[in-house]
């Protein structure tokens, strides 16, 4: 089985507010895109595809190893990944795809993802509970009801399909469409999604509070 990996990494980073392309901002001396893209190599993955802000490329090459294809991303995370998928090899079996706002997902997590698609899934997420009371609520903020906690998961990347899944999926949505990830794109498509266990270090950075916290990871 061989796989490819798309980092995702076209986005600005406006939550961050940084005065360059989230995905090169650095996180002890590394940008987020290099981390990420380390950790799929380390995980298993052949090659991988990084999808970057138009009108970046020089700088994200100068950030990435040698071997890294970079292809221009679109306006959502979406049409990103849609972008980066066309770019994969046909020579790969399974594609897994990772934010670049995920600099510290143990490699780990990536090895579960690609046991879990050997072992026969079409499509699986890192997941992890949660913790905290969940419940759902109006739009005047008024408590409308309890969520049960037990059937709810957060989701997390790298997220992992048999290549021709994806492909299908992608193919099939519509061509403005904008979904939160893509498990939801195979699931819009009625594939199945199996579950693996995630990890709390593969954290998404969001605001400058989260790399504050990425920073004091990093240092143990
Ligand atoms: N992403 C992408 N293309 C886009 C938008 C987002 O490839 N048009 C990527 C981001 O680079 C990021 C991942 O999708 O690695 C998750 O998105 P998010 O955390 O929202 O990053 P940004 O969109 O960059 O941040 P913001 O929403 O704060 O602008
Ligand atoms: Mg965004």
């Amino acid at each position: 089985m061989r796989a490819a990996g798309i980092v995702a990494a076209a986005g600005s980073g406006v939550r961050l507010g940084a005065d360059m392309p989230k995905a090169l901002v650095p996180l002890a001396g590394r940008p987020l895109v290099r981390w990420a893209v380390d950790t799929l190599l380390a995980g298993g993955v052949a090659e991988v595809v990084v999808t970057v802000p138009p009108g970046q490329r020089e700088a994200f090459a100068a950030a990435l190893p040698e071997g890294v294809l970079l292809v221009d991303g679109g306006p959502t995370r979406t049409a990103s990944v849609r972008a980066g998928l066309a770019a994969v090899s046909d020579s790969s079996d399974v594609v897994l795809v990772h934010d670049a706002a995920r600099p510290l997902t143990p490699p780990d997590v990536v090895a579960r993802v690609l046991a879990a698609l050997a072992d026969g899934a079409r499509a699986v997420v890192p997941v992890l509970p949660v913790v905290d009371t969940t419940v759902a609520v109006g739009p005047d903020g008024l408590i409308t009801g309890a969520l049960p906690r037990e059937q709810i998961r957060r989701v997390q990347t790298p997220q992992g399909f048999h290549r021709a899944t994806l492909v299908e999926a992608y193919q099939r949505l519509p061509a403005h469409a904008e979904l939160p990830d893509d498990a939801a794109v195979v699931h819009s498509a009625r594939v199945r999604v199996a579950t693996v266990a995630g990890d709390e270090r593969a954290a998404k950075v969001t605001v400058a509070h989260d790399l504050v916290l990425a920073e004091l990871q990093v240092r143990g």
